[in-house]
């Protein structure tokens, strides 16, 4: 493979997965930039043989979309669907027969796939949602109390954006306040391990066996908590989707137990980090444009478009990874049976055949086709729930909050696949 065209230069290569680039973007906004000139699809390999396997880093918009578009020739399967390390698959297989600590959703492919996903669907369309609406204003209330009661300066990552899609996940999935820290503490040893700030275990600084280890045990504590859950729907269904998975039968049977654990851990980790992103994100563009929070007040129908460029402009989600069913041509490149694919959100969502003057936010923007939800069979089941859990703050936000601006340098967290704001300090006047 030596003098291969199509492998990208090791500091590149290092800087795509190294989970600090992601802490600074601009460089690496810079790099996308270039390849999407250069080397659309281009191929990433571990300088260090068999740390991970090689894989096709694509960038431009249009490759993106259709790699997520075409499930039956990309598929989640067998591999797993973020970047990760050899060894953690290895010692994955070795404790549970499968390449994830978890089977779900994201890790399945036709024909099952679409079984599981039918299952609670309906529960995340905007109908259904509407039924809860009230519930995630008053916890929008809530929160906005406590951050108003923090005085004239807080962290809104710290008191709002970080809490708030927290509690909506656990309402919907019916875990008590009480438990929420722990939950908060098992998803960022699940996925944000790799900043030192956010997942308070010193992860950051352990050998990949040691996170391993660690994040199996996590997954083995959602487990047994989620099993007793799963009995309690059992025993006295209700209408939150907890008792929908709970109660849920594929070709006539209950979901196997792995399966049932791998259904919530799915829904109780992917809402949270990735709403609290965009939603510090939305906030952080407001921040720092004083007229466009006044027109908000204004005039509240500009709040969808507030929302939707700030999933466009954060995309919290950073990758997914796909594997190649047969062989396949993509951006000049010859894809082959089995070969692994990174779709990188952020790299699409800033491609400026898309998106004119990408990195600016504009509210306005339209057409906003973004792919920050991804598209395609696997499309994020909870984008209506994320819309509205950001819509609702907003608007609670604008009652209550009369100007706002930066007090700090926000930081960003170091994470390759979900990342965002982990501080944002603002000085508020309440309404
Ligand atoms: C701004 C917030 C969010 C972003 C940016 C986001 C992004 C994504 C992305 C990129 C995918 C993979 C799509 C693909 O492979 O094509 C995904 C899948 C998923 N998301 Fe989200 N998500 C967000 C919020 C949520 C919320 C609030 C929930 C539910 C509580 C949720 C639940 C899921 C689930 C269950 C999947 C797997 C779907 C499947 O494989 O069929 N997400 N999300």
């Amino acid at each position: 493979m030596a003098g291969d065209p199509a492998i990208l230069p090791t500091a590149i290569a290092k800087q795509i997965i190294d989970p600090h680039s992601y802490a600074s973007w601009d460089p690496l906004l810079d790099t996308f930039d270039t390849l999407r000139e250069t080397q659309p699809v281009a191929k990433i390999v571990p300088e260090q043989e068999g740390l991970f396997d090689p894989f096709w880093l694509i960038t431009r918009y249009d490759d993106a979309m259709r790699v997520s578009k075409d499930n039956a020739t990309f598929l989640n399967n067998p591999r797993p669907v973020v970047f990760s390390f050899k060894q953690a698959i290895e010692f994955s297989r070795a404790a549970t027969g499968s390449n994830m600590l978890v089977d779900s959703l994201v890790v399945f492919d036709a024909p099952v796939h679409p079984k599981y996903r039918k299952l609670t669907q309906d529960w995340f369309m905007p109908r259904n949602l509407a039924r809860i609406e009230g519930e995630i204003r008053a916890l929008a209330h809530r929160t906005v109390d406590r951050m108003l009661e923090q005085g004239p300066t807080c962290d809104f990552v710290k008191e709002v954006a970080g809490p708030y899609p927290l509690r909506v996940v656990m309402q919907i999935l019916g875990v008590p306040p009480e438990d929420e820290p722990r939950m908060q503490m098992l998803t960022q040893q699940l996925f944000g391990g790799q900043d030192a700030d956010l997942s308070g275990t010193g992860m950051a600084d352990m050998t990949p066996e040691q996170v391993v280890q660690l994040v199996a045990g996590a997954v083995k504590t959602f487990e047994d908590y989620f099993a007793d859950l799963a009995q309690q729907r059992r025993d006295n269904p209700t209408d939150d989707v907890a008792s929908v998975i709970a109660n849920a039968l594929v070709d006539g049977k209950p979901l196997p137990p792995r399966d049932m654990a791998g259904y919530y851990i799915i829904v109780a980790t992917a809402g949270h980090d990735t709403t609290s992103a965009s939603t510090a994100g939305a906030m952080q563009a407001l921040a720092k444009d004083p007229d466009q929070w006044a027109r908000l007040k204004a005039d509240r129908s500009l709040l969808s478009g507030v929302v939707e460029e700030a999933i466009r402009w954060t995309s919290p989600v950073q990758h997914f990874m796909r594997t190649a069913a047969e062989d396949v041509e993509l951006g000049g490149q010859q894809i082959k049976a089995g070969d692994w694919l990174m779709i990188n959100y952020v790299a699409a969502n800033h491609d400026p055949a898309q998106f004119p003057d990408p990195r600016r936010f504009d509210a306005s923007r339209s057409p906003n086709r973004h792919l920050a939800f991804g598209a395609g069979a696997h499309q994020c089941l909870g984008l209506h729930l994320a819309r509205l859990e950001m819509r609702i703050l907003f608007e609670v936000l604008l009652d209550r909050v009369n100007t706002v601006k930066l007090a700090g340098d926000p930081r960003r967290a170091t994470s390759t696949f979900v990342g965002g704001l982990k501080s944002l300090p603002l000085s508020i006047t309440p309404a």
